[in-house]
């Protein structure tokens, strides 16, 4: 679904849809406003590319724990790879980490959230990936556990309480974990939170270098959800000079919108020296001050130092996953230039707050962060959503619950 062209007859079929859903789970699901049903409905992956949507009963909820009505969650790269190979061993699994919703009940001692802000019934919130009781630890340690002792929402594996994952009506926020009031923020926004915290986090790895200033020449190449975002914070810091660099027309015409101020095809340019000087030209004639590699292509690496100039930054953040080894020349790519390169990978709890502050920016300079959010299902084709996003045909897809 279009959602930015309104296209009517399928905003129609998803409001019938989500009827029908209430229908099948009256008396459940369907009780009247402000009260907590006995089940809620739980996306559940069971198969390869195959989920099922399963009604369980909603657990008491204890005096540290916070029981979630689920309006959205985003489908995330993670969950593509589950959904098509199982990587992680999960099935059964409730997945979705992507979501936010709002407080319907929650224990008498839960008070604050992560960040110290009080959170009271109807209070909008978002969990994160990250342990709350130590900020300084980052995904860098794998032997850490997340959420209090849980793992990862939308990830943990199945258990008596089902309600894992935000691919659901409810989620079951158990004491100890990392909650944020996000109250302030658009639905959009709070489903765009957790993809926009690994560029947070990839720009903070970028400036530790000290070579990203205001009136940096920046190449971002690549221009999926994670390069897009990354040109959107850049513009929301000030810096001008933006050279979007992909394969896709109309990605570019989108990295445009989110603030690039120039876009090359590199699928116009026969070599990489041709590229290198299409970055170049691109660039008023300089090459980059820094540069962005958002891809998950080892040329993409190999070709990115080609853009950047003696003495220049890398942030090298597109490869969440193994991709292969990639060929560079130490000589002339790293040594004799002098390039320093970071390496960036997923956030600290730390960026996850910073990101709320950068979305509301991003919005007051007229950035269209919502329009990245290209098409949503309701939960009941949470199949149909998975395979338009193995397509590829759009940007972030989103299951909405109405
Ligand atoms: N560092 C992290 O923590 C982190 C977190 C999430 C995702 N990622 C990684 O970021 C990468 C990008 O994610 P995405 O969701 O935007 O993916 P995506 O596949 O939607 O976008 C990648 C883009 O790169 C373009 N591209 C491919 N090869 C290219 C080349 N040689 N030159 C220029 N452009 C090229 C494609 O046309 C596409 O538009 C993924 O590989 C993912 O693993 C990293
Ligand atoms: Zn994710």
């Amino acid at each position: 679904m279009e959602i930015n062209g309104a296209n009517i007859e399928e905003i129609v079929r998803q409001v019938l849809n989500s009827m029908e859903g209430r229908q099948q789970t009256a008396g459940t699901s369907a009780s009247p406003a402000g009260a907590v049903p006995k089940t809620a409905r739980v996306a559940m992956l069971t198969g390869l590319e195959h989920y099922d949507v399963k009604e369980f009963p909603i657990p008491e909820v204890g005096d540290d724990d916070i029981l979630v009505k689920v309006e959205g969650c985003g489908i995330c790269g993670t969950d593509a790879h589950e959904f098509k190979k199982d990587p992680f061993g999960l099935i059964p699994v409730a997945l979705g980490h992507e979501g936010t919703g709002e407080i319907v009940k929650m224990g008498k001692n839960v008070k604050k959230d992560s960040a110290g802000k009080d959170l009271k019934v109807g209070d909008k919130v978002v969990t994160c990936m990250i342990f709350k009781d130590n900020p300084d630890i980052t995904m860098f340690d794998l032997n850490k556990q997340n959420v209090g002792g849980a793992d990862v929402y939308g990830l943990l594996p199945d258990d008596d309480i089902h309600l894992n994952g935000w691919f659901s009506d409810y989620i079951f926020i158990r004491g100890g974990s990392t909650v944020f009031n996000v109250s302030d923020l658009d639905l959009y926004s709070r489903i765009l939170i957790e993809p926009c915290a690994v560029l947070v986090h990839a720009v903070e790895r970028a400036k530790s270098t000290g070579i990203l200033r205001f009136n940096s020449r920046v190449v971002v190449q690549g221009c999926g959800p994670i390069g897009l975002i990354c040109i959107a914070i850049l513009r929301t810091m000030g810096i001008n000079k933006i050279v979007a660099v992909d394969g896709e027309d109309k990605r570019l015409a989108f990295a445009r919108e989110m603030g690039a101020s120039d876009t090359v095809n590199f699928k116009d340019h026969k070599g990489i020296e041709a590229l290198a000087g299409a970055v170049e030209n691109a660039c008023d004639g300089h090459l980059a001050d820094f540069a962005f590699q958002c891809t998950g292509s080892p040329a993409g690496h190999s070709n990115i130092y080609k853009f950047i100039r003696n003495g220049g930054g890398l942030c090298e953040l597109g490869f969440f996953i193994n991709g292969g080894d990639a060929t560079i020349n130490p000589h002339f790519d790293i040594c004799s230039k002098e390039i320093t390169t970071v390496g960036s990978w997923v956030y600290t709890l730390r960026d996850y707050a910073t990101t709320f502050d950068f979305l509301k920016s991003a919005k007051k300079i007229g950035i269209p962060m919502e329009k990245l959010i290209t098409h949503t299902f309701p939960l009941d084709q949470i199949n149909e959503a998975h395979q338009t996003n193995l397509a590829m045909s759009g940007l972030k897809i989103a299951i909405i619950n109405q």
